[in-house]
């Protein structure tokens, strides 16, 4: 993975909540490879050991099995790290199938959780980023969406365990820095997908995949015109440390700009994987954006970051990927 070393390298000791999920098995990955100590910390409510099974027991990683909900404090296994430096929270079920079965949790992760992470991160003087999401503008009604745009949420809707408990995280991490002066910054992201998702998820991404490689129907939400914009994860890996890297506040958005409607996206499967399967529209959830797009102006600005992975080439690396990983028949 292309890591940007020089905006991490200061680091000694980083702590990823949520690291046996998707994007925090990469990040813990990423960290570790640029000779950073990384203690990933994970309840397993939808992350999984084998994400870091290939980290296990190398040098410099502790895999912590904990709840964030509670308060928690690091020690590697080999008692040799450094203080943690860096904490990065990442912790929170995150597609909607898993928020929706979880309310409660994914509410308590946003907010206990939340406070628990930035207490940590307060007790050792260490650099927090909170990991929040374009989830937090809701259905939008200004697009593209730039960090000035404050949302159009609906507050007691199904989705608002998750675009609530996301919005209070940045709501205390905000106040940290405002009540503690503590270094701490708040990251957009915008739909990520890659390998290590889940084909049961419910994300566009690893449904489209999964159901084109077994030969099944593509299932569309609604007319299929509406969009996304989709982020490869090594793109957001390196957006996360540069913000990592920086003293920024923000919040900033880490996001592809590239639109792309939900039909497009599963014709481009369709072709990518050679499947013969063809599309089924099926009924669109309630509060369903009907359009994403970051404007990512700032992260451009003040991060010099910007995606490098087109569409095509992130999904033929993640088909390559879920080929390799898809039991037959499972
Ligand atoms: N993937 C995306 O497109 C995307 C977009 C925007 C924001 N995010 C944010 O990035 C983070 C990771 O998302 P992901 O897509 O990798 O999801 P994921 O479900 O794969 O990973 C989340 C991880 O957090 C862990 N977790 C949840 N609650 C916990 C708790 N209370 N204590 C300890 N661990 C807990 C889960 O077990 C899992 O390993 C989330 O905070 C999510 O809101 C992701």
């Amino acid at each position: 993975m292309d890591v940007p070393t020089d905006a991490i390298s200061r680091f000694r000791h980083a702590v990823v909540t949520g690291g046996a999920g998707f994007l925090g098995s990469h990040l813990c990955t990423a960290l570790l490879e640029s000779g950073c100590d990384v203690t990933c910390v994970d309840d397993f409510c939808t992350g999984r050991p084998e994400n870091v099974a290939h980290l296990t027991g190398r040098p410099g990683f502790t895999l912590l099995e904990a709840d964030i909900c509670r308060p928690f404090e690091v020690a590697d296994s080999s008692g040799s790290s450094a203080p943690p430096d860096l904490v990065l929270n990442f912790a929170s079920p995150a597609s909607p199938a898993d928020y929706l079965r979880m309310p409660l949790h994914t509410l308590e992760t946003g907010s206990a959780g939340t406070r628990n992470a930035l207490a940590l991160a307060r007790r050792h003087g260490a650099r927090f980023v909170q990991a929040s999401t374009s989830e937090a503008y809701g259905d939008p009604q200004e697009h593209p969406q730039s960090e000035r745009y404050w949302g159009h949420v609906n507050p007691v809707g199904p989705r608002s365990v998750y675009d609530e408990a996301k919005r209070f995280g940045e709501a205390l991490t905000a106040a940290e820095a405002r009540v503690h002066g503590s270094n701490v910054g708040i990251v957009r992201l915008f739909n990520t997908y890659g390998p290590r998702m889940r084909g049961y998820d419910g994300r566009a991404v690893p449904t489209f995949v999964r159901q084109a490689l077994a030969g099944e129907e593509l299932t569309v939400t609604g007319d299929g015109r509406q969009t996304r914009s989709l982020a490869y994860v090594e793109d957001t890996v390196r957006g996360v440390l540069a913000m990592a890297g920086s003293e920024l506040l923000g919040p900033v958005n880490v996001g592809n700009p590239d639109e792309i409607t939900m039909q497009e996206l599963a014709e481009l499967v369709i072709e990518l994987t050679g499947s013969r399967s063809g599309l089924r529209f099926v009924e669109r959830p309630s509060d369903d954006p009907a359009v994403r797009c970051p404007d990512i102006t700032l992260a451009r600005g003040k991060l010099q970051w910007e995606p490098r992975v087109t569409a095509r080439d992130g999904l033929e690396r993640t088909i390559g990927w879920f080929r390799a990983h898809t039991h037959p028949g499972g």
